[in-house]
């Protein structure tokens, strides 16, 4: 405890003891109920310029804002009780993705966190309005910076306000604010529910697997009718292309439109001799016959690169011009994009189908992927 959080009252009284901000005096001269229990504070304003409320209309205030805090209390508690009843998952009963009950579930929040707040606000008006005393002082503006019997007079006058504020001594209003901000307090952590569960590795990686073979994006044709053949693509040509699944009762063409966007890939094919000397081994490795495999999903803000210039190998991007080189591993030449398309492995089977040999190398798509890179 340091020297600043103590109070030296100008007479100490038998004990001479300090006493600490906040707690209670044994001795009630310090009590704001009349004039004269104020007598002798030496702070900014003298007791004299005080208007201490009648005791009686302190009780009655301090009853009043009991009240307003139990209701805030309340307003708190439902506000708790209003945002678990509503699960966030659809498939829960009920749901806030039920339009109609995630209207219930807003209005109900809203409502019962403004009662909440209105409460601690009602009840810290009354407090102000008919506990504290009030003043009625005039002040002469002083040369800067405040001298020390001034610092001294401030710190007295802010030890007097703790006590005339009833904080220390109005036991059943103190009580009523602390229990009135306790859910509030609360509310802030259970809304991060709604930031989980973490997505972990998940974002990482797309459905694409070692043997998976591929389709052509918009094909409806069946079964392994649709499977690219390595002779479907010439050199020089590109094919929008997304990994074969069987349908399901759910998804006739397989996939849903989520796995899509995460899936879909440029299949672009390249005289060997025209792939960079700069590409890695590794990245030539992923290649077969010239044929090489990138996401579709632009690394800057996520629009499908699906426009391709054979000539200069570059894959353009339509929203905000960003230029790939399908060369040179898809590398940026050119526009806001900081990352190269994401490249997947590409091979054929044994009747020269072609098929993924793993995941992408990289995260698909744009957001925070870029935010720890240097360059
Ligand atoms: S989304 Fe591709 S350049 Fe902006």
């Amino acid at each position: 405890m340091t020297e600043n959080n103590r109070n030296h009252d100008t007479d100490p009284g038998a004990e001479g003891s300090d006493r600490v901000i906040g707690t209670p005096t044994s001795d009630s001269r310090v009590v704001s109920g009349s004039a004269e229990e104020q007598g002798d504070y030496e702070g900014a304003y003298s007791a004299a310029e005080a208007h201490p409320r009648p005791e009686e209309v302190q009780r009655k205030g301090e009853r009043t804002a009991a009240v307003w805090f139990t209701l805030a209390f309340l307003g708190g508690v439902g506000f708790l009780v209003s945002y678990f009843l509503f699960p966030p998952d659809a498939e829960g009963d009920p749901a806030i993705a039920d339009p109609l009950l995630g209207q219930w579930s807003n209005m109900l929040m809203g409502g019962t966190l403004t009662l909440s707040l209105f409460g601690i606000g009602a009840g810290m008006t009354v407090w102000a309005r008919r506990i504290m005393p009030h003043y009625e002082v005039a002040n002469d503006y002083d040369e800067l910076p405040s001298s020390p019997e001034e610092k001294s007079s401030f710190r007295d006058f802010f030890m007097r306000g703790a006590d005339e504020s009833g904080f220390t001594r109005r036991p059943l209003m103190r009580r009523t604010l602390l229990l009135a901000m306790a859910p509030l307090g609360v509310a802030p952590i259970v809304l991060l529910r709604d930031a989980g569960p973490l997505p972990r590795e998940t974002l990482k990686h797309t459905m694409w697997e070692q043997g998976m073979h591929m389709v052509v994006e918009g094909s409806d044709r069946e079964g392994e009718d649709r499977w690219i053949h390595e002779d479907d693509i010439r050199t020089g040509g590109m094919i929008s292309a997304l990994p074969f699944v069987e349908p399901d009762p759910e998804h006739p063409h397989g996939l849903s439109l989520d796995a899509q966007a995460k899936t879909v890939i440029l299949l672009i094919r390249l005289e060997e001799s025209e792939f960079s000397d700069e590409m890695s081994r590794e990245q030539r490795n992923w290649t077969h016959n010239g044929i090489v495999a990138y996401s579709k999903i632009c690394t800057h803000v996520g629009c499908p690169a699906a426009l391709y210039e054979s000539g200069s190998h570059r894959i353009l991007c339509p929203c905000h011009q960003s230029t790939f080189d399908a060369a040179n591993g898809a590398k940026v030449v050119f526009g806001p994009a900081n990352r190269a398309l994401p490249m997947l492995p590409v091979t054929v089977d044994e009747e020269g189908y072609l098929v993924a040999d793993g995941d992408f190398n990289e995260p698909v798509g744009p957001t925070f992927w870029d935010a720890q890179r240097e360059n």
